[in-house]
């Protein structure tokens, strides 16, 4: 009798195990859940339900969502006395629907803010008063209008030179150091409840690490309500080294800082600048050198891809009490923005969907690697 329902029962239900995993891999959220969030940034054909095969691979992988430019201040407040909250509100809606951590992404960064912000109806410069006024006015009203529904924003946004020194945006110039202060205490006003991030790329290289070191110490010194520090994450096949990462992640850890993994992407192109950089700005002329895999990637270099996602997924799950999230910058690769950063018409493969929305082998990689910690 047992050997008849084993050999009736089993192969059906292998058969069914088998279609299961075929038709539908497992997803990242689940791969991961009870270590860290999954996201993904989403633009605004993504928002509106334009983009319906992306829209089926977000729902189904993801878990989280940060904006991948709705919220910047160039589109939410392009005048002073107008707001456009059009799409913005159709993102927090996008993510409550599917019950995911929303992120908002930003509030003060010196790209992406239109000229005027920093002057008065003349054309001269602010003062000190007028700047923090105008940046509280602003946080207040972003962070007020989503409180309770955005549950993590980026205050600030790439405040550091590569040496760790302060940049000397207009923000600082004219208000100070203290610009930072503000705009954290400015948001926690306007949404006590909220996770408040401090974002930056270049933080695994060691002056700029130290300098945000130096940075959070002061800031929680001063009682500033500063929860969590983002990664930008916007790597490539060999920067940052495991060893890098690991160092900065418990750097960050000891100051009792949360990590956000905020807009990974792994470039496979060749570098088209000498130092790595999230630079907005950098903008270099294209070569066919620069672009060698327009037809296609060579499997050798999809599987570094896969193995070096492998890699960057243990360390995070081995400081998975630290890292909260890890959100990829964007769902599949004609999506992404390096596909015009640093270099305009590149094709570029930096993330775990291939063009036609399907898996690519770094999917499998990541998929794996979870439940598998670097020791
Ligand atoms: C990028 C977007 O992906 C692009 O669409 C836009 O043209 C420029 O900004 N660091 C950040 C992100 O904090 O906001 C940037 O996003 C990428 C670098």
């Amino acid at each position: 009798m047992l050997v008849q329902v084993r050999s009736t029962v089993l192969p059906a239900l292998l058969a069914i195990g088998f279609a299961a995993t075929a038709q539908a891999p497992a997803s990242l959220k689940d791969a991961y859940q009870g270590d860290f969030v999954i996201g993904a940034a989403i633009n605004a054909a993504q928002i509106t339900g334009e983009d319906v095969r992306g829209d089926a691979i977000i729902k189904a992988q993801f878990n989280s969502i940060s904006p991948e430019n709705c919220l910047k201040w160039e589109s939410v407040h392009p005048q002073p006395d107008e707001y456009d909250f059009t799409i913005p509100d159709q993102y927090v809606a996008f993510g409550e629907k599917s019950h995911m951590f929303i992120v908002g992404h930003n509030l003060v960064w010196h790209n992406q803010v239109p000229a005027w912000v920093f002057r008065d109806d003349k054309g001269n410069l602010l003062d000190r008063d007028a700047l923090l006024a105008r940046m509280r006015d602003h946080i207040h009203t972003m962070v007020g209008r989503y409180k309770g529904r955005i549950q993590s924003w980026d205050v600030v946004n790439e405040a550091l030179n590569e040496d760790g020194t302060m940049r000397q945006s207009l923000w600082e110039k004219i208000i100070g150091d203290d610009y930072i202060a503000k705009a954290f205490q400015y948001a926690h006003e306007a949404d006590p409840q909220a996770q408040l991030t401090y974002n930056d790329y270049n933080l695994e290289n060691e002056a700029k690490r130290s300098g945000a070191i130096a940075l959070i110490t002061k800031l929680k010194g001063e009682g500033v309500p500063i929860t969590s520090v983002g990664l930008q994450g916007h790597d490539s096949l060999t920067w940052p080294t495991v060893d890098q990462m690991d160092a900065t992640l418990s750097a960050f850890a000891k100051l009792g800082m949360k990590v956000a993994i905020s807009e990974l992407d792994v470039d496979v192109l060749p570098p088209a600048t000498r130092q790595a950089t999230a630079d907005v700005t950098v903008s270099i002329q294209q070569n066919a050198a620069l672009n060698p895999y327009v037809n296609g990637l060579p499997d050798s270099v999809q599987q570094q891809l896969a193995k070096r996602y492998a890699d960057l997924f243990g360390v995070f799950l081995k400081h998975r009490d630290v890292v909260n999230r890890v959100t990829f910058w964007g769902v599949t690769d004609g999506d992404s923005w390096r596909n015009d950063w640093p270099v305009r018409g590149r094709t570029s493969y930096p993330l775990l969907f291939d063009r036609a929305g399907q898996p690519k082998p770094a999917f499998d990689a990541v998929i794996r690697a979870a439940g598998q910690p670097a020791s």
